[in-house]
């Protein structure tokens, strides 16, 4: 490991043997960016900078290639998110019916906005577009669970819910 990479672990406190044991499988496929970084962020649950100038070392490419590609695709997360991501609709139909309200709402009990997480890593917020159920609008996903016809009320019984799970 180049002392780049070790000065890079230091600041961050990161275990890299998961990264090094992914990348122990492609080492002979030197074109398995895109699967390298999917493992990564799937051991992690995002890409923790030192992982990204370890990947460059051992696949011989330029860390700014990877980087290029981690901001060419939104599937890729360079900071820490929350366990459970909050998904708020902003589409024209959840807008008319309050999505604004159900973020002030968001914001407030758990003090995060779009991006942003909470420091514990319980939550993400993420405003998004339209998530294809204007019919319940406004509408929320977390994780993989949808909720409809929001009130700030259900809002709140909806993050208590996710506050009492681990
Ligand atoms: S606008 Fe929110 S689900 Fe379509």
């Amino acid at each position: 490991m180049s002392q780049a990479v070790e000065e890079k672990v230091e600041e961050q406190e990161i275990d890299l043997s998961g990264a090094n044991q992914i990348l122990d499988k492609y080492t002979d496929f030197p074109g398995a960016l895109m699967p390298v970084l999917q493992e990564i962020q799937e051991h992690y649950g995002y890409i923790p900078e030192p992982t990204v100038h370890l990947a460059a070392e051992r696949l011989n490419i330029y860390a700014s290639q990877i980087y290029g590609v981690l901001t060419f695709y939104a599937q890729f997360h360079l900071e820490p998110r929350g366990k459970y991501i909050i998904r708020v609709c902003m589409g024209t139909a959840c807008h008319v019916k309050g999505a604004g309200r159900i973020a002030e709402t968001i914001k407030d009990r758990l003090g995060v906005g779009h991006a942003e997480t909470t420091e514990d890593l319980k939550f993400t917020a993420e405003y998004v577009a339209c998530i294809g159920a204007c019919g319940m609008a406004p509408v929320i996903m977390v994780n993989d669970a949808t909720f409809g016809s929001l009130t700030v009320q259900k809002t709140d019984e909806v993050i208590q819910k996710y506050q009492k799970m681990d």
